[in-house]
């Protein structure tokens, strides 16, 4: 071994004992002709050096050669500092190295950026040097925490009789609505592999043969469009169960995260988690990931307007469309004239609202531009229905139902960042339950599964299927976390004839539905017992903990929006001889 500690453990009571530690060069700090401090480092903290030097000494010499980052082994002694010395800040401040012998054991070029303090540079910089980028303590606390959080997961499944089985990475096409990563076969002329998009199908499979309680850390691959929280290969904790209903996932996976949290964090969660029907935080906050680390929940007043006298309201209510609005507390005076015709409503603008009103509650009246359209009466009853007091500021949509969702649920987000109404270190989990089990698509003028085609609709809703299918619930359920859908996963199909009509409302033939899962379908004429799951996405999962909003700060090699590898400049184009072996040519891009 070339270190007897290492750079975070020496304390005041090794004082006396002669150690080797080795790491990087931190920093570098020479005081006069005598003094020559180093800050060594490595992943467990940081220990300072001393080099008491004598002229023409030989580790005199090297120490005064030394550069950040380069890897070196010091003998030395462990002082104690002395009281008026001790650093605080360091978790081995009490002592230092005294050095006795230096090996340089390796070199570095100046690194592209700093480890500690000083300007990041941009992230493509920070991802083609990952291995300087990964020194950086921030990060390391993410890694860390991403390798507690996995070793909690595991410690839970497994002391609850759960299987952690590996399902295939070359497989074929999984149903959850990306595109496919495909990979060529060589042996099998003209046809591909899918990577997963996650093990959907394998997971059911493994039900019906009877392995009652699986879990796996799987990776999933995704070709679609990323964001801040999306990566094109990411990590899922994939959990599937027989003999099970909907609420045994839910207590199960509500046993999960608050056996994590207090592992990871020291936490005690509150369960069960609440839960909310779609229907309900749709009503409420507009979208289906509600952010419920505050209130300001949306409210509607169509009824009020539609007796009002303003034109714009009146005509959306007769038109099918509804008046919704938000009470900003105590925010009359936050927000200038400018920022709310402009700047706040350029914003909802971007979501489809063709406009924002607004009213300040002041003397126990409304005061706006458009107050005068409103009788005494009626501003009454519009500063009641919105919980209206002295110094509120009330924010509305008139609009389609879908626009004043998608404006008021921004709208919402947005305001609440930016007045702090919440502690963003807080962490407030919810169900959301009874999605809509299809979502009609307009432009191919079919239905599309809300979640993935093996979703069992609510038995209740089962006379819908044939007359209304829109209307039908799916028995599914999503965990979503600070505004992030966190987990996913709803009770199964069982039945191959309820399989195969939900095929049909989704309009895959049956050939189709053969050839694509036919495999599936076959499995569950085959003794299929009632099943459910639910996958919860990793990645995110860790950087909610983190206090994170980028999901590549917690992944050791992510990829890029543009889903490239900075490090290892994937993807690549390949040798002539591999895509002659695999009957491929590449085809110029047509002109535009
Ligand atoms: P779903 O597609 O909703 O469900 O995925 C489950 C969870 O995985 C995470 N996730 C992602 N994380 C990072 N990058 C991505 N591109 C990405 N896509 C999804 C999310 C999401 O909630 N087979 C079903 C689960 C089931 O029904 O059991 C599935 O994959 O946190
Ligand atoms: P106007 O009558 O168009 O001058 O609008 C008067 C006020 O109502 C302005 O503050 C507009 O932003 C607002 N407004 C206009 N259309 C809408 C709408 N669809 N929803 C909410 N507010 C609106």
């Amino acid at each position: 071994m070339h270190r007897t500690h290492n750079c975070g453990e020496l304390r005041r009571e090794h004082a006396g004992q002669t150690v080797t530690l080795a790491g990087w060069v931190n920093s570098y700090r020479e005081q006069g002709k005598e003094l020559v401090f180093v800050d060594l480092r490595d992943r467990y903290g940081k220990t300072q050096v001393t080099f008491i030097t004598e002229e023409g000494s030989k580790i005199d010499s090297i120490a005064r050669k030394l550069r950040r980052e380069d890897v070196i082994k010091v003998v030395g002694e462990v002082r104690y500092r002395g009281e008026a010395l001790v650093n605080s800040k360091l978790q081995t401040g009490d002592i230092e190295l005294r050095a006795i012998q230096l090996t340089v054991l390796s070199r570095s070029k100046t690194p592209p950026f700093e480890i500690e303090g000083g300007e990041l540079p941009n992230e493509e910089l920070r991802l083609k040097y990952r291995f300087v980028d990964l020194r950086r303590p921030e990060l390391q606390k993410s890694i860390i925490l991403r390798h507690n959080l996995v070793q909690a997961v595991r410690e839970y499944f497994n002391t609850r009789d759960f299987l952690e089985i590996e399902t295939p990475m070359l497989g074929r096409s999984t149903p959850e609505g990306a595109r496919d990563y495909l990979v060529p076969s060589r042996v099998h002329h003209g046809s591909f592999y899918a990577l997963p998009q996650s093990p959907q199908i394998y997971k059911q499979i493994l039900m019906v043969a009877g392995y009652d309680r699986y879990y796996q850390i799987a990776r999933c691959f995704r070709d679609e469009d990323l964001r801040a929280d999306r990566q094109p290969e990411f990590t899922q904790i994939d959990v599937e169960m027989a003999f099970v209903e909907r609420d045994d996932i839910l207590n199960t996976i509500d046993g999960l995260v608050s056996f994590v949290m207090q592992k990871v964090r020291g936490v005690t969660m509150q369960t069960p988690l609440p839960r909310y029907t779609y229907a309900d935080v749709m009503e409420r906050f507009g979208c289906d990931k509600p952010d419920v680390r505050f209130a300001m929940e949306i409210v509607d007043i169509g009824d009020i307007a539609a007796a009002s006298g303003f034109g714009v309201f009146k005509a959306v209510t007769a038109s099918g469309g509804r008046v919704r609005g938000l009470n900003v507390k105590g925010a009359a005076e936050k927000y200038s004239r400018r920022l709310l015709d402009v700047d706040l409503k350029n914003f909802v603008g971007d979501f489809g609202a063709k406009g924002l009103a607004y009213m300040k509650v002041t003397g126990g009246k409304l005061e706006s531009t458009i107050a005068k359209f409103f009788t005494d009466d009626h501003q009454q009853q519009i500063i009641a229905r919105m919980g209206g007091e002295e110094g509120d500021l009330l924010l509305f949509v008139a609009d389609t139902p879908k626009v004043t969702n998608a404006a008021l649920a921004a709208l919402r987000n947005r305001l609440g960042k930016e007045l702090n109404l919440y502690d963003p270190s807080e962490f407030k989990c919810i169900w959301v339950l009874d999605f809509p089990l299809l979502t009609w698509n307009a432009e191919e003028g079919r239905f599309d599964a809300e979640h993935h085609p093996f979703c069992q609709p609510n038995p209740e809703d089962a006379e819908y299927l044939k007359t209304d299918p829109g209307k039908v619930r799916a028995d599914s359920y999503d965990l979503v976390v600070n505004g992030y859908e966190a987990a996913s996963g709803s009770v199964r199909i069982h039945d191959s004839e309820i399989q195969q009509m939900v095929f049909d409302l989704l309009n895959i033939k049956s050939e189709e539905a053969e050839r694509r899962f036919g495999f599936l379908l076959e499995a569950l004429r085959y003794g299929a017992p009632p099943h459910a799951g639910i996958a919860l996405g990793l990645d995110r999962w860790v950087m909610l903990l983190a206090g994170d909003e980028n999901i590549r700060d917690v992944i050791a090699f992510p990829k890029t929006q543009k889903a490239a590898d900075m490090l290892t400049g994937a993807p690549a184009p390949v040798d002539d001889r591999q895509l002659k072996d695999l009957h491929i040519e590449v085809a110029e891009l047509p002109k535009k």
